[in-house]
């Protein structure tokens, strides 16, 4: 699918107020310049979201939740990009380019929804008309609504009962095949891939049914799973069983539950634990973990307790690690041997289950314990080869505060930091490390910083600095990120403030501009634009001045040839011209 342009995005979010977005799903109050409400991403009482109407950003103090229109969509709406870009598109009657619209609204891709959508109906048909998997499904408890809900059937036996239903010509053949539903043999034949099972269809976050996992009635009948294989619709990878008819149920999710199995979802829903989605015979992916957290600030990853189990939370727990950014919370339960979700919740009802899930070990505890498993802790020798584990891991968590106690609670264990150098002496976090240079030495803001700062506030500011010859060498902290800021706007003259925060929010700056975007700035565009024009000529001064340095060192060192001097005479009547 082809990327939607930036200019598009840019200018469709130039377009958008996000003011009126937001309000149009959160009362909002307007406070000042601002606008506030409780935040609708975390509980609480007292109003610490706002939302800027000239920087076209939200921010929740509370639980660091940001970003533009789209995004707020995106997490509020529970919409999928493009389905968000389609929205606000809507709404200022700007069409989407048409090479990247939406692949539902590709011909071919409808009638291959619609022919999944077939099958499962024709699934479900067939479940009505047998008995025998009325009596499986009934013996394992899951009753009549519950099937309705996740649209269970049941694929009949013999090899072409869905082919002759509903591959009545090339075309549908082809679709179904395209689907996933069908096998060949050696000579070329082609029959029903799933038969004599209980069939789950497997919906997308709109609830359309791309896949299929079937279960066998009887054991020994060939795998217990079969499900579709990866298609154009399908990839397992990226999909979670449930989680459709999740949303469904719940206006917020507060926690995800993932599960192992099809049927520990199902049985889960059915006693009213409505929280839970199932990875579908695959380790949870990265991809599996930002969709987990995109839809719930907290998530319990529940296994076996065996070899098997351990190491399928330790695959999870790497999955999420590059993703616990402020806010979020991973925990892990482990059940007893033998039993699963289903069983579990059979025997103990949804609060027995709860119970369990209060109990569950938070992501902190499992990481340490995990990887000091076969350590001893009391040596030294054990001490280093802990933190010598930890450290790379613990560098793929987001800036902040999680982060920081991670590695504090690494510290403490060991009496070894977590940061890369080969010395024993604890470092301090990362976050304090950010902050120091502001506490000790000269208080007043960098010449960088402060023009960063305007930038953040309004970005078309940029585009008053016509050149950065001028300053680009100078060896200063922050200039290459001024550097990058400047082009960007260039490149991009309609870019929002909430769009720029949004470019850097997988990079390690993205914290430290989110901070700076919400600083309050005394005075107004012009006075802005005027106090960044002072700066950035301060900063031409420093850079002669560093040049100037340069040349006289070398000039006492090695002496310096004609161009030097040259330049070094243009550099002296550049300084008087100043002045
Ligand atoms: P389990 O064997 O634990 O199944 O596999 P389960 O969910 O408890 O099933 P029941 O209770 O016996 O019906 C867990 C998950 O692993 C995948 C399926 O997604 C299953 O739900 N699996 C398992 C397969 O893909 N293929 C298999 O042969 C077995
Ligand atoms: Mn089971």
């Amino acid at each position: 699918m082809a990327r939607i342009p930036d200019a598009f995005i840019d200018e469709l979010l130039a377009r958008t107020d996000i003011v009126e977005v937001v309000g149009g799903r959160v009362p909002l109050k307007r406070q000042g310049k601002e606008y506030s409400a409780c935040c609708p991403f975390h509980d609480e009482r007292s109003p610490s979201f706002t939302v800027s109407p000239t920087k076209q950003f939200y921010h929740c103090f509370g639980c660091g939740a940001h970003g533009t229109a789209l995004s707020f969509l995106m997490n509020y709406d529970r919409l999928e990009f493009l389905d968000a870009v389609e929205e606000l598109a809507r709404r200022t009657g700007m069409e989407v380019p048409r090479e990247t619209q939406q692949r539902n609204e590709n011909n071919d891709t409808k009638d291959l929804f619609n022919a999944l959508e077939a099958a499962a109906r024709f699934f479900q048909r067939n479940l009505d008309g047998s008995d025998k998997a009325k009596v499986y499904l009934h013996g394992r408890g899951v009753d009549a609504a519950i099937r309705t809900q996740f649209m269970i059937g049941y694929a009949p036996d013999g090899y072409s009962a869905l082919k002759d239903a509903l591959g009545t010509d090339e075309r549908r053949m082809k679709l179904l095949d395209r689907a996933g539903l069908f096998s060949k043999n050696d000579r070329g034949h082609v029959y029903d891939k799933f038969r004599d099972r209980v069939m789950f269809p497997i919906h997308d976050r709109r609830g359309r049914v791309i896949a299929f996992g079937g279960r066998v009635l009887q054991k020994d009948d060939g795998p217990k799973y079969l499900n579709s294989p990866e298609t154009a619709l399908f990839h397992k990878g990226r999909e979670l069983y449930g989680l459709w008819q999740v949303k469904q149920a719940n206006q917020k999710i507060a926690r995800l539950v993932v599960v192992e199995g099809y049927m520990d979802v199902v049985s889960l829903f059915q006693f009213g634990v409505k929280e839970a989605v199932a990875t579908l015979g695959t380790a949870t992916t990265p991809e599996h973990a930002e969709l987990l957290f995109r839809n719930a600030p907290d998530v319990y990853f529940c296994f076996d307790g065996d070899a098997a189990g351990q190491r399928a939370a330790w695959r999870a727990l790497e999955s999420v690690l590059p993703r616990m950014k402020d806010g979020r919370q991973a925990f892990f339960l482990f059940l007893p041997d033998g039993e699963d979700p289903d069983t579990i919740v059979r025997q103990e009802g949804a609060a027995g289950f709860d119970a369990r899930l209060q109990q569950a070990m938070p992501l902190s505890q499992f990481f340490f314990d995990e990887l000091a498993k076969d350590i001893k802790l009391s040596t030294l020798d054990g001490k280093a080869r802990l933190a010598e584990r930890a450290r790379p891991l613990l560098a793929q968590i987001p800036d902040g505060a999680f982060g920081d106690l991670m590695r504090q609670r690494l510290t403490e264990i060991t009496g070894v930091g977590a940061g890369n150098t080969n010395t024993t002496s604890a470092t301090p976090p990362v976050s304090a490390r950010r902050a120091a240079p502001s506490q000790s030495g000269h208080n007043k803001p960098s010449l960088v910083r402060s023009i960063i700062v305007r930038l953040l506030h309004k970005p078309s500011l940029a585009l008053a600095i016509e050149s950065t010859h001028g300053f680009s060498a100078l060896r200063l902290a922050g200039m290459e990120l001024l550097l990058e800021l400047i082009d960007l706007v260039h490149a991009r003259p309609d870019i929002t403030t909430g769009v720029l925060l949004e470019h850097f929010a997988e990079r390690d700056e993205a914290a430290a501009l989110q901070k700076l975007a919400m600083q309050d700035l005394p005075g107004d565009e012009d006075s802005w634009r005027q106090e960044m024009l002072d700066a950035a000529v301060q900063l031409e001064k420093q850079m002669l001045q560093q040049r100037l340095d340069e040349l006289q060192a070398k000039q006492r060192s090695m002496g310096l040839d004609e161009t030097d001097k040259y330049e070094l005479r243009t550099l002296l009547q550049a300084r008087i011209g100043r002045h």
